[in-house]
Order: C-alpha cells, then sequence, then structure tokens
C-alpha cells in the first residue's frame, strides 16, 4: 500500500498515519478518542485480567500507548513494549509513558526477541496494513509469543449489524483495508498461518475483539486431555 499522504519527511518510512494525515498525528487520540475510546478500554481490560504477575505485554501499532497507558496504571507489575513504525507516534508515547520500551519498527519485522512476551495485542492497526504486512504481523506474533502467549487483536472486521455495515461502507471509502477486513481477511489470513481466531466481543457493530492463539496445540494429544477434563 502506498500511503499518499502529505509527509514532508522524504526518507519517512512508508506507512498510513494513525489519523489518515501526518499533521493530524498530534491530534490522533483527541480525534479517535469519541469512537475508540471504549475500544481501548475494554483492550486494557482484557490484558489486566489475562496476564500473570510479572509479564511482558507488547503492543504492534502502540500509536500514542492509548492502550498500554491504561494498563501501566491498574497493573504496574507488568514489562511493557510498544511498536510502532512512525516516529512522531513514538514520541508522543515516550512523554506519556517514560517507563515503557518504546521501539521504533514495523508490525512486520518487530525488534523483539524471539518466545519473550506473554500478551500481544494490536488495536486499529492492521486495517492500516497492506495484506502482506498483515501476514508478517501474524508470524511475528507467532515468532515472539511464548508457547502459550495470546494474542489480542482489534480492529474493522465482519459487521455484525446494520449499522456496523454502514460503518464499515463509510470508513472503507478512505481505507482499503476496512473494506477488505469485513470481508473476512482477517480470518483467512489467520487460517492460511494455521492460527486459531476466535472472536470474543464487536464495538459499534464493525469493530471487534479477537482473541488469537498463534502456537497450535501439541499435536497427537486430545485437547481435552490439555485442558484438565482427560485426567480423571
Ligand atoms: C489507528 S492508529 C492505532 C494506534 C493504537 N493502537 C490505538 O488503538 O490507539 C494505527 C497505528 O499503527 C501504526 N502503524 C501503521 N503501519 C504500521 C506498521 N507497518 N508497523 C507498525 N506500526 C504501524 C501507525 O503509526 C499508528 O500509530
Amino acid at each position: 500500500m502506498r500511503n499518499d499522504h502529505a509527509c514532508s519527511d522524504p526518507t519517512a518510512p512508508d506507512f498510513l498515519p494513525g489519523a489518515h494525515f501526518h499533521f493530524l498525528t498530534p491530534l490522533y487520540e483527541l480525534l479517535a478518542w469519541p469512537m475508540l475510546g471504549g475500544v481501548w478500554r475494554a483492550m486494557a481490560d482484557d490484558v489486566c485480567r489475562t496476564a500473570q504477575p510479572g509479564a511482558t505485554v507488547a503492543d504492534f501499532g502502540c500509536g500514542p500507548a492509548t492502550v498500554l497507558r491504561q494498563v501501566a496504571a491498574e497493573r504496574p507489575d507488568l514489562e511493557l513494549v510498544g511498536v510502532d513504525i512512525d516516529a512522531q507516534m513514538l514520541a508522543i508515547s515516550r512523554r506519556r509513558l517514560p517507563g515503557a520500551r518504546l521501539l521504533q519498527g514495523s508490525v512486520a519485522a518487530v525488534p523483539i526477541e524471539d518466545a519473550s512476551i506473554d500478551v500481544v495485542v494490536s488495536s486499529l492497526v492492521f486495517h492500516h496494513l497492506p495484506r502482506d504486512v498483515k501476514q508478517g504481523a501474524f508470524r511475528e506474533a507467532r515468532r515472539v509469543l511464548k508457547p502459550e502467549g495470546l494474542f489480542f487483536l482489534c480492529d474493522f472486521s465482519m459487521p455484525t449489524t446494520r449499522s456496523g455495515a454502514w460503518l464499515v461502507g463509510l470508513f472503507g471509502r478512505f481505507e482499503s483495508g476496512v473494506a477488505s477486513q469485513a470481508t473476512g481477511e482477517l480470518q483467512e489470513l489467520a487460517e492460511a498461518e494455521s492460527i486459531s481466531i476466535t472472536p470474543r466481543w464487536t464495538c459499534w457493530g464493525c469493530i471487534t475483539q479477537h482473541e488469537i492463539r498463534v502456537q497450535p496445540l501439541r499435536t497427537g494429544v486430545p485437547s481435552s486431555f490439555i485442558s484438565g477434563q482427560g485426567l480423571v
């Protein structure tokens, strides 16, 4: 995907900025909050509920640390890592969350060690990415997560209500990733990588949180045995 939006720095990497135009990046959180404030809260709640004490959490496309800041406020025991391609976004997140490790990089090549993360989160990033970069992001989540790690992915997906279908039509005019995800692209890509993806909750009838297990269960062992039911 080419980014044809005004960018003053010709050496900057090619990506779609958080608020569609680079000049709006400082205002991203303010502009997005009316629609996404509840999504950020629910994502942070999912992390706080799931993460074990002292766990490491990585946010792929962290933006101005919208989710990580809420996690930090509730769970100071967690180690937080944010990755974003946009230096301007990272500068904002560094000011707001100085205690986190904030790294510049693409979600398709995150500067994080193998099997070092307990929970990966990503909110409203995938619809900004070309298909091959989304595929790369799934592979990177698999690489950096520990064997029993979880990936919470929240983004535009297949609409569940008429108003959700209307919103997808509206946003799809500006960002093509919204339209492709509305026809099941996330599920297709996850299946192509043998990744299990389960929708958990939906906001506005079109933004869905998916729980993803990137490590397949050990083969040859019945799942009922693994979950404990086979032990009686
Ligand atoms: C809509 S914002 C979402 C930010 C944050 N996750 C949230 O929910 O508020 C999308 C973010 O993805 C980042 N982004 C876009 N393409 C990226 C890529 N290839 N790798 C990493 N981050 C990317 C943008 O810089 C931006 O911060």
